[in-house]
């Protein structure tokens, strides 16, 4: 596996790579990996000829300081892990290169924003627009693969790829989980094995709330995965939605929209989990 960190050289490999007629899947990721990326690198893997991973904890995306600094960094072990699921290149910029000058420019997604993670992490959009529209410049893929774990981030990147016609295809994963039902990620990591224990009870939350969405009007499905999750002392809900998926606005009944999603962010401590259903799955 290739490993590059200058954009130039970034650039120039993916250019070379395509005057040979050959497909690029493209990853991008912050790094610590788990399963859940490694999902998306295989499929990347099964339908193209090259697969690019960019590691690359983008500070612009954070709207807390101490996450930032706390993100897990694990250059190595990642490198080893894209290497086992066939990676071809794995590009690690530096923030110093990436943002040599702090970008000016700044996106505005309307009210794809303004709910969930946008309403409650200012900036986090704008951040992850920025080097989503970097890195597809720098790579220019043939196709990118997301994970349905950041549903609200998919939701944007689609915009993004339309309004500045980036040509490519986006592909959207499913959500990978532990055995006990906790969506992987990075910051899993960071939970005590007390927090661990009881972040299995957010997806928990997620099914109730799906299946009583069914049979009763939303506001009091969601009251009842509220009761259920005020159990858990230890867990503080940012927030829980029901909404459309194709426009994330929230919905009053399930039967409004042709395919509903469910979506929540919780504290345990001071690490930030975030994870969604969509109904009738
Ligand atoms: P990161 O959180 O590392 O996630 C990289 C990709 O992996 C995202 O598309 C995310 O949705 C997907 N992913 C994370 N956990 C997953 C799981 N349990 N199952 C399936 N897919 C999962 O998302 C980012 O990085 C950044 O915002 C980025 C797009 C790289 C821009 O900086």
């Amino acid at each position: 596996m290739l490993q590059l960190s200058s954009l130039s050289d970034i650039r120039q490999h993916c250019e070379q790579v395509r005057c040979q007629g050959l497909r690029i899947g493209f990853v991008p990721t912050m790094g610590a990996l788990h399963e859940g990326h490694l999902s998306l690198l295989r499929a990347a893997k099964a339908q193209n000829d090259v697969v690019v991973c960019s590691v690359f904890v983008n500070p612009t995306q954070f709207n807390n300081a101490e996450d930032y600094n706390l993100y897990p960094r694990l250059i190595v072990e990642d490198a080893e892990m894209l290497a086992q699921v066939g990676c071809d290149v794995l590009f690690a910029p530096n923030a110093a290169e990436m943002y040599a000058q702090a970008a000016r420019l700044t996106f505005d997604f309307g009210i794809l924003e303004r709910v969930m993670e946008g309403a409650h992490r200012p900036g986090h959009f704008n951040g992850v627009a920025t080097v989503v529209s970097k890195l597809f410049h720098l790579v220019r893929p043939h196709q990118a693969f997301f994970g349905q774990k950041d549903l609200q981030q998919f939701a944007i990147v689609q915009q993004l790829v339309q309004d500045l016609s980036f040509d490519l295809e986006l592909v959207c994963f499913p959500i990978i989980r532990e055995e006990d039902g906790l969506a992987m990620s990075s910051r899993n990591r960071r939970l005590t094995p007390e927090q661990r224990q009881v972040a299995p009870k957010l997806y928990e939350a997620l099914q109730l709330l799906s299946e009583q969405a069914k049979h009763v009007p939303i506001e009091e499905a969601k009251a009842a995965a509220v009761t259920f999750l005020t159990q858990f002392p230890e867990l503080r809900l940012e927030y829980l939605e029901v909404v459309d998926a194709a426009t994330l606005q929230p919905i009053a009944h399930v039967q409004e929209v042709p395919r509903a999603a469910v979506c929540l962010a919780a504290f345990l401590g001071e690490v930030r989990l975030i994870d969604n259903v969509l109904l009738g799955q």
